[in-house]
């Protein structure tokens, strides 16, 4: 298949996407598309609130025409952690680019997620069963999408970014 120039950055909640794409448009100059906050922009709401008004499933359907709005050009794409949860998803990031996927161990994951109560998903009697649950059952689908895979838990954005335009380098994609 066709791939693109982008830079597409998966995984779960709290592995840091939105910052290392920020990181990474500042040091390739290229546009970033971040499919929350496209979903958010067409909605005019926070996404908790879009799943309350809403619904996940009606959430979902966005996200996917997020992401087939994204131009296929050398560009910087960061996406909700449950973006491979479709493989028509996967299929269009596939095409986009070279897909980065972020991890982090368990306990970095829970503890950088408490910090902020935006995370939908985790609004449960037990929030740290259901991170845990969750993260099993993705665990394989960003493994088996990404080209690879980066551990983020003792790294600082910036680190992440660097590794991440290094890993790419052979790649002399348009960006360098
Ligand atoms: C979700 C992750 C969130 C957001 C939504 C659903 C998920 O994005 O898309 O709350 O299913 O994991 P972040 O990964 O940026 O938190």
């Amino acid at each position: 298949m066709e791939r693109g120039e982008a830079i597409v950055l998966i995984g779960f909640m709290g592995t840091g996407k939105s910052s290392i794409g920020r990181h990474l448009a500042r040091r390739t100059s290229l546009p970033r598309y971040d499919t929350d906050e496209m979903v958010s922009a067409r909605y005019g709401l926070r996404i908790a609130e879009i799943f309350v008004q809403f619904g996940e499933s009606d959430f979902r359907g966005a996200e996917t025409d997020a992401l087939s709005q994204i131009p296929e050009q050398p560009v910087i794409v960061v996406t909700g952690g449950g973006i491979v949860l479709r493989s028509e998803n996967v299929a269009i990031l596939h095409r986009l680019g070279r897909i980065v996927n972020l991890a982090a161990d368990e306990e970095t994951l829970f503890a950088r997620v408490s910090r902020r109560a935006a995370r939908p998903l985790l609004q449960t009697a037990n929030p740290r069963e259901t991170l845990s649950a969750m993260l099993k059952q993705r665990e394989p689908l960003y493994r088996a999408a990404a080209d690879f895979t980066i551990d983020t838990s003792v790294l600082r954005h910036d680190e992440v970014a660097d590794i991440i335009l290094r890993q790419l380098q052979p790649l002399r994609l348009h960006f360098e």
